[in-house]
C-alpha cells in the first residue's frame, strides 16, 4: 500500500505519525484541519481504539469533527475545554521563525482560535510548506458577507503603504458560488508574493472593518514536525532551538498506511 501513496502524501504521513506521539492520555488536544492533520486525527484514531489513548479533541472545523468521531475520538467544543494542552495543525507555509500562512483550507479563523488557546502549537508538514519569506502562498483573510466588495477595496488599498511584492486579490469559490466558511463568512486571498513584514500586515489587516481575522500566524506555533517522502522526519523547535530527527520504515507502516486509507 505504501507505493501506492505520493512522496508528498507519505511526508505528511510520517510527519502526523511523529507528531501523535506528542499526545498522551488526558490531553485536550487541538485537531487541525487539511489533508495533513487529516493524518494526525487518523493516527490518533489508531491509538484510541488499539492503545487506549484517552483524550479530548476540539476540532478546527466541521470535517475534522467528522474524521474525529468516525475514528472514535472524543469530541468537545472549545468552550467545553477552555484551555488545551496542544494543538497540533498542518500549514500552507512556514518560515525561519515558524510564522505561517494557513487558511488554504477556509478554517484559518477557528484553527487560530484553536492555537491561540493552547499551551503548545505543533505544525505538521511537508518540505514543499518550508520558504524563506512568506507570501508565494495567497494569503486567505476572513471577511463577513455584508460588503465584502468594500473591504477588499479597502485591504487593496490598505496594501498600497505595506511591505509586499504583488496588491491583488481574489474572492474565493465554490463552483460558481463564493466559499463561504464553518462561521458564514466568505475569504478573499491575496496574492501578495512576498511579505516583508508579516507582523505588521497581521495587525494592520485585523483592524479594518469587515474583516474577520487573516491567515498570518505570528508568535503562535512552538514546533514544526517536518516530514520527507523517504520517511524521514525533521522535528524544529523555536522555544529551545532544537533540530531532532527521526526515520519511519515505511515499509514497516505498511499495513498502517492500508488501515488508514481505507
Ligand atoms: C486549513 O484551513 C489550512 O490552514 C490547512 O491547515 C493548510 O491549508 C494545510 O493543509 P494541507 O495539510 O492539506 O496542506
Amino acid at each position: 500500500m505504501s507505493s501506492e501513496l505520493s512522496p508528498i502524501d507519505k511526508a505528511k504521513f510520517v510527519s502526523a505519525k511523529h507528531a501523535a506521539q506528542f499526545v498522551e492520555s488526558g490531553m485536550r488536544v487541538g485537531l487541525g484541519t487539511g489533508s495533513t492533520a487529516a493524518w494526525l486525527v487518523k493516527c490518533l484514531g489508531e491509538k484510541v481504539r488499539d492503545e487506549g489513548l484517552r483524550i479530548k479533541g476540539v476540532p478546527t472545523s466541521t470535517r475534522t469533527a467528522e474524521l474525529a468521531r468516525d475514528v472514535g475520538i472524543d469530541v468537545i467544543s472549545l468552550d467545553e475545554a477552555k484551555w488545551l494542552d496542544l494543538t497540533i495543525d498542518g500549514a500552507d507555509e512556514f518560515d525561519g521563525e515558524l510564522n505561517l500562512i494557513k487558511g488554504g483550507g477556509g478554517a484559518l479563523l477557528q484553527e487560530k482560535i484553536v492555537a491561540t488557546a493552547s499551551d503548545r502549537m505543533v505544525v505538521i508538514a511537508d518540505i514543499g510548506k518550508e520558504v524563506e519569506t512568506l507570501g508565494a502562498f495567497p494569503l486567505p483573510v476572513e471577511v463577513i458577507p455584508f460588503g465584502w466588495q468594500t473591504t477588499q477595496a479597502l485591504v487593496e488599498e490598505t496594501l498600497v503603504s505595506m511591505d509586499v511584492l504583488g496588491r491583488d486579490s481574489t474572492l474565493r469559490m465554490n463552483g460558481e458560488v463564493p466559499f463561504v466558511t464553518d462561521e458564514g463568512n466568505h475569504i478573499i486571498d491575496l496574492h501578495l508574493k512576498r511579505i516583508g513584514n508579516a507582523r505588521q500586515l497581521a495587525l494592520v489587516l485585523n483592524q479594518m472593518p469587515g474583516v474577520v481575522e487573516n491567515g498570518l500566524f505570528i508568535d503562535i506555533c512552538d514546533t514544526v514536525v517536518l516530514g520527507f517522502g523517504d520517511g524521514k522526519v525533521e522535528i524544529r523547535d523555536i522555544t529551545d532551538g532544537t533540530v531532532e530527527t527521526e526515520r519511519f520504515d515505511l515499509q514497516e507502516s505498511e499495513n498502517l498506511f492500508s488501515d488508514l486509507t481505507k
